[in-house]
């Protein structure tokens, strides 16, 4: 069993390419959204975890879960041995081998594996995906077609609060 954890705030179609790969070769996967209100979500977690569940409908082995606290005590209460975690690019590689090597040192029975992003997804974030959307880009296929209806409507709420 292996936990893919994130912040999902919103879920990407890079997210969903590692889903679906990931699904693949586990017996389980738990994807484990991490609450942390320090992030200022644009989503809640339950608009999050709803979201994750539309897309991931089609993976009967995958779960959607939500963590806060230390990710290798959630991985272990939840009896999974692996955390996946997706690389784009060497910049990622550098923060992840650091959290990988924490999170050995605080369970060393629990392992990391890092997953390449597909080309086609190795540009997008969550973060930047948010950014072309609020200065009106167009975001088709870098996210499931729900997210981009959810993104759009939360964005005009946004807008008519500023006017
Ligand atoms: O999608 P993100 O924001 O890159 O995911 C980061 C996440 C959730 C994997 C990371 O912030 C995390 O594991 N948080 C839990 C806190 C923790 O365990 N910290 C110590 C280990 S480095």
């Amino acid at each position: 069993m292996a936990i893919y954890p994130g912040s999902f705030d919103p879920i990407t179609n890079g997210h969903l390419d590692l889903i679906a790969r990931a699904s693949g070769f586990v017996d389980r996967l738990i994807v484990g959204i991490l609450r942390n209100e320090s992030k200022h979500p644009l989503f809640t977690v339950a608009e999050r975890r709803e979201m994750l569940a539309q897309v991931v409908s089609g993976y009967p082995n995958v779960v959607i879960d939500s963590f806060d606290g230390l990710l290798v005590e959630f991985a272990a209460l939840r009896g999974a041995s692996l955390i996946i975690r997706g690389i784009r690019a060497i910049s990622d590689y550098e923060k992840e081998l650091q959290m990988a090597l924490m999170n050995r040192r605080l369970r060393p029975d629990i392992e990391t594996v890092f997953m390449m992003a597909s080309e086609a997804h190795s540009f997008i974030s969550s973060h930047l995906v948010k950014e072309v959307i609020r200065l009106g880009g167009n975001i088709s296929g870098l996210v499931p077609p729900p997210v981009e209806a959810s993104l759009k409507d939360r964005l005009l709420k946004e807008q008519a609060l500023k006017v």
